[in-house]
């Protein structure tokens, strides 16, 4: 990760998925940088029904370790959720809560990554469990964590994030 010189493109192409952490804390700035990022996403009727939680301390991170093994070694970690009563409907029902957060989320996972600092994008969690440990408003779903802070010298990414479908299976030009 080079902070600062690469494209878009380049980015998006050698982000990976960072899973082992140090235990160095996210820098402010930086840390600044990345929820600036979300904030600016794009929603639906420009809403922004997202919400999140920013655990760093150390109850908040002992509290996440202990509900799931997703949350690894990370000092920070980014508990999204969306607000339901927020969040822009549809005529034929659709909700474009998770869309929103999703599109906050993926601007502060590139942001990050931009930064030198790594993450993960994780549902494998029970959001109801979630709820209870944070006492969150029951109109508020719970979209996503994310597991973030520098990575670790040995980390390295997965064997998933070298197979990417080919254009010809993802895209059909019309
Ligand atoms: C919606 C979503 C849910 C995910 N849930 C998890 C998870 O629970 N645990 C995990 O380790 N990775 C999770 N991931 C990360 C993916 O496994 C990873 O992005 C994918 O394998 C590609 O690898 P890469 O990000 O290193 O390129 C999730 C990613 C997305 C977008």
């Amino acid at each position: 990760m080079a902070e600062g010189t690469k494209s878009f493109l380049d980015m998006a192409r050698e982000r990976w998925s960072v899973r082992k952490f140090a235990l160095e804390q996210i820098s402010d700035e930086h840390m600044a940088r990345i929820l600036e990022a979300g904030r600016n996403a794009p929603s639906a009727c420009n809403y922004q029904p997202q919400r999140v939680l920013v655990l760093q301390s150390d109850d908040a991170i002992a509290k996440i370790r202990s509900l799931t093994h997703w949350a690894f070694n990370a000092p920070t970690v980014l508990l999204v959720c969306a607000d339901l009563t927020e969040s822009w409907k549809n005529v034929d029902g659709c909700d474009s809560a998770e869309v929103d957060c999703a599109i906050a989320l993926d601007h502060m996972m590139m942001e990050a990554w931009e930064c030198g600092v790594g993450s993960t994008w994780v549902r494998g969690f029970d959001e109801r469990v979630m709820h209870a440990a944070f006492g969150l408003p029951s109109t508020w779903k719970v979209v996503a964590m994310m597991p973030m802070g520098y990575p670790a010298e040995n980390a390295r990414p997965s064997n998933w994030h070298f197979k990417r479908k080919s254009t010809e299976e993802l895209y059909r030009f019309l």
